[in-house]
């Protein structure tokens, strides 16, 4: 019985015989963030040679990924990334995703949106039916936290904020319980038109376009097709 570490472990493997064969001297890779993204970029270390450079979606990633010698540059020296991988704290089948349990949502959703291909890795605990069992992390102006979570209260959500933590962008996170989402897509077009969010974690308008899943029987790959 594999634990969740080793499955981490082996959607990042995964994750890097999908890119390893993708990549040319000249590309630049989009890497998000978190534990398992973490567990990808100690193994693109020892191929830091066979790429140009990262843009990453933390502060966090870039230090580790300066640390394991590849380049991080400003996602404004960069006109097009071909492929961008990130974790997710849910991935459904139709490959929406609830992101941002590590506070990044913004940066990367931002460096997903110049990349041609999101590649999402997960180990088969965040393969859901449907979205919303985990708390969705919304970001938030500071000071338009209380109207945003009175917004959020009028939809049926449950906002509790982050305490402690600040975002990159120096912005404060609402993880909202209680939320359904029969159409994730409808639902994040509705967060993004109330004034004061930031972001929000739902990734349904533009998901991911292929998913490396691990689990006890191995890693499966889920890819829409277009
Ligand atoms: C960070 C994220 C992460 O991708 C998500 O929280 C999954 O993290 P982990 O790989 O540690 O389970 O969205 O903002």
């Amino acid at each position: 019985m594999f634990s969740q570490d080793q499955l981490k472990q082996q959607a990042a493997q995964a994750a890097l015989d999908y890119v390893l064969p993708q990549l040319q001297p000249d590309s630049v890779l989009g890497v998000g963030t978190g534990s398992t993204v973490d567990r990808f970029i100690d193994l693109l270390a020892a191929h830091s040679g066979d790429f140009a450079a990262a843009v990453s979606s933390s502060e966090r990633s870039t230090q580790r990924l300066q640390a394991a010698g590849i380049r991080v540059l400003d996602l404004n020296e960069v006109a097009s990334l071909a492929l961008y991988v990130d974790g997710a704290d849910e991935v459904d089948h139709e490959l929406n995703m609830v992101k941002g349990g590590g506070g990044a949502l913004t940066r990367e959703k931002i460096v997903a949106s110049v990349a041609d291909r999101f590649v999402c890795i997960v180990d088969d605990s965040k393969l859901v039916r449907q979205l919303g069992r985990f708390p969705l992390p919304v970001e938030v102006i500071p000071l338009a936290r209380e109207a945003v979570a009175r917004q959020i209260r009028s939809l049926g959500g449950q906002p509790r904020l982050r305490e402690g933590f600040t975002t990159d962008n120096g912005n404060q996170i609402l993880d909202v319980s209680g939320l359904t989402y029969d159409d994730p897509a409808e639902f994040e077009a509705v967060l993004n038109n109330i004034p004061g969010i930031v972001c929000c974690g739902l990734f349904a308008i533009s998901g991911a376009h292929v998913a490396l899943v691990a689990g006890q029987d191995g890693v499966s790959r889920l890819e829409l097709q277009d």
